[in-house]
C-alpha cells in the first residue's frame, strides 16, 4: 500500500506532463484524481454495445497516418503513455492481448486494444463476453490529433482486425456522455445496445450493477 503511494508521488511529475501533452487539462486532472479521489471512490456508467463484424464500415485514417498492429515493442508508443499506461501495456501484451496503434512517420498518435477474453485483472470490467465476441476497448487519440478521423479509423481497423482473428461480434463499453466515442460506434457499423453497466469502486472494492436490455447477461458476476 505504502509502496503504491511512493510510486504515485515519484511518477507524478512525468505523468502530469504526459497528461497535459496528450489530453490537456483533462489529462492533468485524470493524473491527480487517479492518485487521490479515485483511489477511494470511483463511479462509472457504460452502455455495453455489440457490433456485428460482418457489417464493418471501413474508414481510412487521414493522409499520412498509418494504423498497424503492435509487435509488443512498447517503445514506439512510450511518448504518449503515462507510467500507469506503460505498466498496463506490458501486462496486456504478456497476457496475449492485441494492440493497434496509429502513427505519422513513426510518431505515435493513438492506440486501442482487442481482447479475446475478459480478465478482471486486465480488462477491469467483468463483462459476460460471448465466446464468439472480442472485447474492443481502451481507445485513445492524443489531444492535438482529435477530430480528424483517427479515432474512427482506429475503431474501424479494430473491428476488421477482430474479424480477421476469427470473431463474429465485437463488444464495447462506452459512456453515453462520451459523444466522440459514441460517434465512433455509430460510424463503423451495425450495433445494438446489450445493456447498461454501473460500476462503483469503494476503497479498492468493485461493485457492479447491470441493466440487461434483453435475455443476454451483461456482467459475469453481479455483486
Ligand atoms: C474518443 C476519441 C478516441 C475519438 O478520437 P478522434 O480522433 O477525435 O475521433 P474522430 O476524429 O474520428 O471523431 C469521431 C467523432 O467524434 C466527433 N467529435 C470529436 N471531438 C468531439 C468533441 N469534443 N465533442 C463532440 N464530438 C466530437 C467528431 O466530430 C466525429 O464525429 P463526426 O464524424 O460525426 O463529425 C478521443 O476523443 C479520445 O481519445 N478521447 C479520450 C479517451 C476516450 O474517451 N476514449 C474512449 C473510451 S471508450
Amino acid at each position: 500500500m505504502i509502496s503504491s503511494y511512493v510510486r504515485d508521488i515519484r511518477t507524478l511529475p512525468a505523468d502530469l506532463l504526459t497528461g497535459w501533452q496528450t489530453a490537456g487539462l483533462a489529462g492533468v486532472k485524470t493524473q491527480f484524481t487517479a492518485r487521490t479521489l479515485h483511489r477511494a471512490f470511483l463511479k462509472l456508467h457504460y452502455l455495453v454495445i455489440e457490433q456485428d463484424l460482418s457489417a464493418v464500415r471501413r474508414l481510412r485514417p487521414p493522409e499520412g497516418v498509418v494504423i498497424e498492429q503492435s509487435d509488443g515493442e512498447r517503445r514506439r508508443l512510450d511518448p504518449i503513455l503515462t507510467s500507469h499506461n506503460r505498466e498496463s501495456f506490458d501486462a496486456r501484451i504478456a497476457a496475449g492481448r492485441t494492440c493497434l496503434f496509429a502513427h505519422r512517420g513513426g510518431r505515435p498518435l493513438g492506440y486501442t486494444w482487442i481482447s479475446d477474453r475478459v480478465d478482471p485483472e486486465i480488462e477491469l470490467l467483468p463483462l459476460a463476453l460471448p465466446g464468439d465476441a472480442a472485447y474492443l476497448w481502451a481507445l485513445f487519440v492524443t489531444r492535438s490529433e482529435r477530430g480528424r478521423g483517427i479515432g474512427s479509423a482506429l475503431t474501424s481497423a479494430r473491428l476488421a482486425a477482430a474479424k480477421a482473428l476469427g470473431f463474429r461480434l465485437g463488444w464495447r463499453a462506452v459512456s453515453p456522455a462520451n459523444r466522440p466515442s459514441m460517434r465512433t460506434v455509430e460510424k463503423t457499423g451495425a450495433d445494438r445496445i446489450v445493456g447498461e453497466v454501473k460500476i462503483t469502486k469503494i476503497l479498492g472494492r468493485l461493485y457492479s450493477r447491470e441493466v440487461p436490455y434483453g435475455d443476454q447477461p451483461v456482467l459475469r458476476v453481479t455483486r
